[in-house]
């Protein structure tokens, strides 16, 4: 097993040790993100990196480190690892004090970091698509931040497991958020859209890719509020995440999506997609 990083040093996983008293355990105050990393090579860095920044701000912590250690302890994690294909994990907590809601003084945040074999997406899931369910978001109205506080978002996850699904697609008020760990993509009539990116989800970083490819590939594309009766007429529908790539929904709460195939135009931005991750 490889390294993973803590507080400033690098040491096996079994070795890492986080007191009870940690707010990320006590409260879930705290940050984190997921990195893919292709052949060594981690992608869109900076955008993961610019993201912690967004969600340290959110939650009022100071960035613990410079962007330059940053990106020095997660290519030593990068280069260490077993696999070439990983997910980098890195989270930062308000740090360990005795349990009080209030911001404790003086206390330096606690730093972990840690690389994992990527795990790939079974081919059937492409070829075939998978079936997602819809339920009422009842998250906060921070979805932006990418805190360590999932509860809500690990309940509606094993909701759609439990239905025999892959992902929950979240509808508030009417509309279309993201999935329980995914954003959304979607075609309707024909034209691709997504959800505008605000504070009901978390701005991800594969769908930003994908939105960049669709642009270059002169694939139209509209960021708009996306009804639930869109959702459900949808001819595709396709899920977005840094451990998952673009995945086809093609059933949804039972019935089929579109054709109940995955569908043309996402097909087209997955195979662009993996020829950015493999090549740049
Ligand atoms: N989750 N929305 C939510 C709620 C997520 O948890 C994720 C990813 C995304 C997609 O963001 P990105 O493309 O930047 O990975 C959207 C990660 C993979 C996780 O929690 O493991």
């Amino acid at each position: 097993m490889s390294q993973v990083y803590l507080n400033g040093a690098f040491l096996p996983l079994e070795e890492a040790r986080v007191s009870v008293l940690d707010r990320g355990f006590l409260f879930g105050d705290g940050i984190y993100e997921v990195i893919p990393v292709y052949g060594r090579k981690p992608l869109a860095l900076d955008a993961h990196l610019d993201r912690l920044e967004h969600s340290l701000a959110g939650i009022r912590l100071d960035n613990p480190l410079e962007r330059t250690a940053w990106v020095s302890l997660l290519e030593r994690l990068i280069r260490e690892a077993t696999t070439a294909d990983q997910s980098l994990y890195l989270q930062v907590t308000r740090g360990v004090a005795p349990r009080d809601h209030g911001f404790p003084t003086g206390v330096s945040p606690t730093v972990f970091a840690m690389s994992k074999p990527l795990t790939p997406v079974p081919p059937a899931w492409v070829q075939a698509g998978v079936a997602a369910v819809t339920r009422r978001d009842d998250r906060w109205l921070h979805c932006d931040l990418k805190t360590t506080a999932l509860l809500a978002n690990v309940l509606l996850r094993q909701q759609a497991l439990d239905e025999g699904a892959v992902e929950c697609l979240l509808l508030r008020a009417g509309f279309l958020t993201e999935g329980a760990a995914s954003n959304v993509v979607l075609v309707v009539d024909g034209v691709l859209c997504s959800p505008p990116r605000n504070h009901l989800l978390l701005a991800g970083i594969t769908l930003d890719l994908v939105l960049q490819l669709a642009a270059r590939l002169g694939i139209a594309h509209a960021e708009r509020p996306v009804t639930e009766q869109e959702l459900r007429s949808a001819e595709e529908i396709w899920i977005t995440s840094s451990t998952r790539e673009m995945v086809p929904v093609t059933r949804l709460d039972g019935k089929s999506v579109g054709a109940g195939q995955p569908g043309p135009i996402g097909l087209r931005l997955l195979s662009a997609y993996q020829a950015l991750k493999n090549h740049g």
